[in-house]
């Protein structure tokens, strides 16, 4: 028997799980201390009244011999591909509800699409980018090349001719860097990966955040799109599903290789292996999607789009350099002094208590950089912001 070896080719630990281990540890050594936590993207607000509701009503549904649901279909249930179709049609982007798929979350989906790939297929992925994309498909033996991230293209690679790839991940607003790409960006991406035959995966997880109109919401929005991208989203940052769990991946039929549909295989792929997101979340994230459900989502996202102007207000009068607080909630900034991203990290909690994401956790080009959530309470994004600005004045 052996072990997949893949696996000594990721680190010990995942980025988040580091980040957690090391705060534990601080915060065992000091006990008094008040920790403030803008490391991992995890939401503080609750759900809206409405997706409250909705799942309340599913309980008690589940309650009566006549309304019980079991097993539900694998691709999520019709009300909630219906209610996700017409959310894509407030940003002029028709999909078909056969073309939706519903599940625990992008997160589960970024890791999974790749069964459905060739272990031979070469991917091209942003360098800093989200974890998930690389660590899976080293898992999986794949060839991973990267595609640099930098201050001087502003944090947005654009495709090299020279650069053959055949899986290309995406991710716009960009995680870690809050950089997003234009419409006319994503076009040459969309020509790219349809000239070389390619797939792009594309991670619209932080969409909401979008406030420009130039600014892509879907890859769909792109003209030759649906010839070359399968998209990922998620109720996570939009209604604060991360520990509910429900996300929605849209894979257009016209996705086909070698006679071979994406969307069929991924069905094939999430029968066998996946028995669909329970009943009642499903109830809740279709209400995120109603008047009321829309209304009250966007008083939460506002609060947060408050706590990322308050960040890189405070990045601004230090006089430290940082990108995304815009149509993003992450704000990444240069180290201070020339720091390095684990450095500032201690630093910074050592000497404020502050918890942030070190930029290197996310690539090579990260090195040096540092990550922060908006999506803390007001009330901890302002104390934090105090301390930071105290201890870099
Ligand atoms: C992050 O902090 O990058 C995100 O919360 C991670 C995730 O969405 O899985």
């Amino acid at each position: 028997m052996n072990f997949n070896a893949h696996f000594d080719d990721i680190s010990e630990n995942y980025l988040f799980a580091e980040v957690a281990n090391r705060t534990a540890k601080y915060t065992a050594a000091h006990p008094d201390k008040k920790i403030l936590k803008l490391g991992i993207g995890d939401v503080t607000l609750p759900l809206a009244p409405a997706v409250i509701k909705a799942m309340h009503e599913a309980v008690d549904e589940m309650s009566q011999k006549q309304t019980f649901r079991g097993y539900g279909p694998y691709e999520g249930y019709d009300f909630l591909r219906e209610s996700i179709k017409n959310y894509y049609k407030t940003f002029g982007v028709s999909v078909g509800m056969d073309e939706i798929f519903v599940s625990d979350g992008a997160k589960s989906d970024l890791g999974n699409m790749p069964d459905i790939f060739s272990v031979d297929d070469c991917v091209l992925v942003p360098d800093p980018v989200y974890p998930v994309y690389v660590d899976s498909n080293l898992m999986a033996g794949r060839k991973i090349i990267y595609a640099n991230a930098t201050a001087e293209n502003g944090f947005l690679p654009m495709p090299d001719k020279k650069v053959k790839a055949d899986i290309i991940y995406m991710c716009s607003p960009n995680n870690p860097t809050g950089a997003a790409y234009d419409k006319s960006q994503l076009k040459e991406w969309v020509d790219y990966a349809n000239s070389l035959g390619a797939i792009i995966l594309y991670d619209a997880a932080y969409e909401c955040f979008i406030s420009e109109e130039r600014l892509a919401r879907s890859i769909f929005q792109i003209e030759g799109a649906r010839t070359c991208a399968i998209e990922f989203c998620s109720f996570s940052k939009i209604a604060g599903f991360t520990g509910t769990r429900c996300g929605y991946t849209v894979i257009p039929k016209e996705l086909v290789r070698g006679g071979r549909s994406a969307n069929k295989m991924w069905l094939r792929r999430q029968s066998t292996k996946f028995n669909g997101v329970p009943y009642i979340v499903q109830r809740g994230a279709a209400a995120v999607f109603t008047e009321s459900g829309m209304s009250e989502i966007n008083k939460n996202i506002q609060v947060y789009r408050r706590n990322a102007k308050l960040i890189a207000g405070a990045m601004e009068e230090l006089g430290v350099f940082f990108t995304g607080g815009k149509n993003s909630p992450y704000i990444w900034l240069k180290c201070p002094d020339n720091m390095g991203s684990w450095q500032f990290f201690d630093y910074l909690l050592s000497n404020a208590q502050v918890v942030g994401t070190p930029g290197e956790g996310f690539g090579e080009n990260g090195k040096g950089f540092f990550r922060l959530t908006a999506f803390g309470s007001e009330e901890v994004t302002a104390e934090a912001v105090g301390r930071i600005k105290n201890l870099l004045k």
